[in-house]
């Protein structure tokens, strides 16, 4: 058995945590009249309350894409009963363990939307086991990087043709501090970043998470340049937030007491929901930015300089060659 290889993580979050419990972000009401709204995976946790906002704010359409149809249906229902509105919400299934279903889901969205305003791409896992997909890659990386990824690419297009004069469509990825505490990725020969952290002796259940969204980040930088000026691209954290995302970790006893003391600090969903709905609403400013409680935040240590831009190149050119393998096509939608 290979020896396991810890990442090195640094500034401990812990005080920013009890200081952004007692300051959750903003409740800011925006009308969102008459737009077309995808958000994934919002059978549950941030994802949820965030649709109940959208919702309440006066979308026409909001689907919402579950790999459960039942738990989605079991969803609208709540939101329908919550809220008193009702022929707004609309299920669509959507796997993010699987190429086809996400190539489906876009397919469906560019061919029966009429247009496509905003889309979330919240659905997002944290893994405690090392477990491979379909494709080959270690789950988290596979549904927080590479499938959020291919779906941000293959929704481009129809946000794109939804731009007006008065109005640039937004496609958020739902982010996580916790990639500013990376302060160096592991080398291990010549594998590339992803590969080193797709071996089973990279993976830490304690920083995989973490790494995955400085993935994410990476991309968020590549599908930027991608959209270029006819949709925003931003990433938002909803900060320490409670939600059925660790729920996973119970089964492992040291995650059970971070667990307790994380537990004081979260914030509800609702609270965590509300930096979704300002992500949508900053416009230009918030183009390929990493927002966090209202504010756009400086990127990260890893995300700066010469380091960070050759580091988001690879990591780039990284996910793309794997998409590739399984996608073919895909080059066509990364046209800048
Ligand atoms: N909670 C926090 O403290 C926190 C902090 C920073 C960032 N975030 C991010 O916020 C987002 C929402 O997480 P959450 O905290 O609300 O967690 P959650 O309650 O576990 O919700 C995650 C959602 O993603 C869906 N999902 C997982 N794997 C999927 C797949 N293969 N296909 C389709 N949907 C899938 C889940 O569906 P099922 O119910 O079917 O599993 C669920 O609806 C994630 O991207 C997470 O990384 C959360």
């Amino acid at each position: 058995m290979s020896k396991f290889v810890p990442t090195k993580m640094g500034n401990p979050m812990g005080p920013i945590l009890i200081w952004e419990k007692f300051h959750p972000p903003q409740d800011v009401r925006v009308s969102f009249k008459g737009q077309t709204i995808i958000i994934t995976g919002a059978n549950t946790g941030v994802g949820f309350e965030a649709a109940i906002k959208f919702l309440e704010s006066g979308a026409k359409k909001l689907i919402l894409g579950v790999r459960s149809l039942k738990k989605g249906e079991d969803a609208q229902a709540k939101m329908e009963e919550r809220t008193g509105i009702k022929g707004v919400v609309e299920v669509w299934q959507l796997d993010m363990l699987n190429y086809d279903s996400i190539q489906a889901f876009s397919k469906r969205a560019s061919s029966e939307l009429d247009r496509l305003d905003i889309a979330v791409l919240n659905a997002g896992v944290s893994a405690t086991k090392y477990v491979k997909s379909t494709y080959g890659y270690e789950s988290t990386l596979q549904v927080n990087v590479l499938s959020t990824t291919l779906l941000g690419l293959l929704l481009l297009p129809k946000l794109k043709t939804s731009k007006t004069n008065d109005f640039t469509p937004v496609l958020e990825l739902i982010g996580s501090s916790s990639h500013t505490v990376i302060y160096d990725l592991a080398k291990d020969g010549n594998a590339t970043p992803l590969e080193v952290y797709n071996k089973e002796i990279y993976f830490d259940p304690l920083s995989q998470y973490s790494v995955s969204k400085l993935f994410l980040e990476y991309a968020h930088a590549g599908l930027t340049k991608v959209a270029g000026t006819d949709v925003f691209v931003t990433s938002v954290c909803p900060g320490a937030t409670r939600s059925e995302l660790t729920r996973d970790a119970r089964a492992i006893w040291y995650f059970r007491i971070i667990l307790f003391f994380l537990e004081l600090v979260q914030r509800t969903g609702e609270e965590g929901s509300r930096t979704y709905i300002t992500g949508t609403t900053m416009g230009l400013k918030a183009q390929g930015r990493f927002i966090r409680d209202d504010h756009i935040q400086d990127p990260s240590p890893m995300l700066q300089g010469e380091r960070g831009a050759k580091t988001q190149g690879e990591v780039w050119r990284n996910i793309v060659a794997a998409l590739k393998q399984d996608v073919p096509d895909i080059d066509r939608f990364i046209t800048t």
